[in-house]
């Protein structure tokens, strides 16, 4: 059997062998095949990326119908039972899990570039009282490429690990005090004795106290879910990161197009919407008639169905879990009750079970934030400080790729051409 692909151009009665590798042809293959020297060669139409590989990556691999999320091989669960975001961080950069020495050195690093310049806190202080927080964050981030111009220096290996820790340490920072800026509240400055994650508790929530001390099971959770969300190979994000990237750009201004992503509500605003609707359903009782509802096409049962997983999310599965350990020092959020039981409703209809719809991501995460204290407005930002090391590792495999060129789509034009310009003065008399 030979690994190609034989096609005919009806058109002219031509056949073409186009070679088949790792299960795709290349699209440039397909350019060769063409009516004449005068026209274009075939191109693919594919809005969206549904079906074309736009890059090789071995951060993350996928597989939909079988609910599997692995980073560099090692699957999630195993990653969010036992490791810790900062090690994941550290896996997915490097691929390779940190000898003993090694995170050490990692740990320190990040710890200790968790400051930003005085000036970052100056222009953040900028924002009006109301700003979105996720605005304030991709503007700054994308504003640190000015602290470190040395940073478009990108073909240099120590230069841009440098970045990448700095990023790392300094998005919870950001994200921090874009939260405090709508508070009102003072900005907290980091604390290196702390971990990465209460850290970042730490410098959304303390106030007077000397030292701030957050609950380990609470820390543990916001971890986990840092973990859950560090990559998911070549999503919307990601591909902004390395569409900018491609232009040989520096990373913070890579990452802020990611961050741009991120906000939009296509992307990392599902869990608010899961909020919206469990309050809305209000009780048990109303849940027969919402999924009625939901049957018969009126709305979508939100934080149901992924365009990649035709199976139960496994992130979904780990946050359920943890969700137990956050409402054991919360206190249980009365919506969890209502979500639990739409599940379970849900996984026994027929209309979610023949189009493979299950919860994903986004159906537990907010009422866990929620529990925890964040406003909606924050979650987008816990989104984007969990999911940097994914970008930067997506980045780095991007600027060491041969392969890569600068991204740059073909078009089908629709429009007018060779068309006269009349000048004003005579198009208006
Ligand atoms: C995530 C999502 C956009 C994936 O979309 P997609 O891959 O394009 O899937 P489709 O829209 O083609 O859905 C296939 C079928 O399932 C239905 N469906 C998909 N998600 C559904 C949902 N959450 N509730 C009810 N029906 C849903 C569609 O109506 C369609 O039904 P049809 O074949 O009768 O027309 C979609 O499932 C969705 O909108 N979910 C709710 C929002 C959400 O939770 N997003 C977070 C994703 S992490």
């Amino acid at each position: 059997m030979a690994d190609s692909l034989t096609v005919t151009d009806n058109r002219t009665g031509e056949s073409y062998e186009v070679p088949i590798t790792d299960g795709t042809v290349r699209a440039a293959d397909l350019g060769k095949i063409r009516v004449d020297d005068d026209t274009p060669g075939l191109a693919v139409y594919d809005p969206g990326f549904v079906n074309t590989a736009s890059c090789r990556s071995a951060v993350t691999f996928i597989d939909g119908e079988k609910g599997i999320l692995e980073y560099r091989g090692y699957p999630i669960e195993q990653l969010a039972e036992h490791s810790t975001f900062l090690e994941v961080a550290y896996l997915l950069i490097h691929g390779e899990l940190p000898t003993r020495e090694q995170y050490a050195a990692w740990e320190h690093e990040i710890t200790f570039h968790t400051f930003v310049h005085e000036n970052v806190k100056g222009f953040m202080e900028g924002f009006r009282y109301d700003a979105h927080p996720m605005g304030i964050l991709m503007a700054s981030v994308g504003a640190l490429s000015t602290f470190y111009p040395e940073s478009r220096n990108i073909s240099d290996p120590e230069n841009r690990h440098m970045q990448i820790v700095r990023m790392i340490a300094k998005m919870p920072t950001l994200g921090a005090w874009a939260f405090r800026n709508a508070q009102g509240k003072p900005y907290v400055y980091p604390d290196n004795d702390l971990s990465y994650t209460e850290n970042f508790l730490a410098m959304l929530f303390k106030m007077s106290e000397r030292k701030f001390e957050a609950d380990p099971r609470l820390v543990k959770a916001l971890d986990v879910l840092f973990i859950l969300h560090a990559d998911h190979e070549q999503n919307c994000s990601t591909n902004a990161v390395r569409s900018v990237g491609s232009s040989q750009v520096d990373p913070y201004s890579a990452v802020a197009a990611g961050v741009a992503a991120l906000y939009g509500p296509l992307h990392g605003g599902a869990n608010e919407s899961v909020l919206r609707m469990l309050r809305r359903i209000g009780t048990k009782d109303n849940i027969p008639a919402f999924i009625e509802g939901v049957k018969n096409g009126d709305e979508k049962l939100m934080g149901f169905g992924h365009r990649v997983y035709k199976n139960y999310d496994p992130r979904a599965k780990i946050i359920k879990k943890a969700c137990d350990d956050v409402f054991e020092v919360t206190g249980v959020n009365p919506l969890l009750e209502i979500a639990q039981e739409l599940e379970k409703i849900a996984l026994e209809d027929e209309y979610f079970v023949s189009r493979k719809l299950y919860p994903n991501v986004d159906f537990y995460s907010g009422l866990i934030y929620e529990a925890l204290q964040f406003p909606p407005e924050m979650f987008t930002v816990l989104f984007a400080i969990g999911r940097t090391p994914g970008w930067l590792a997506q980045w780095l495999e991007l600027v060491q790729d041969k392969e890569q060129k600068i991204a740059r789509p073909k078009q089908i034009y629709t429009g007018g051409r060779g068309l006269d310009f009349t000048p004003r003065e005579q198009r208006w008399a």
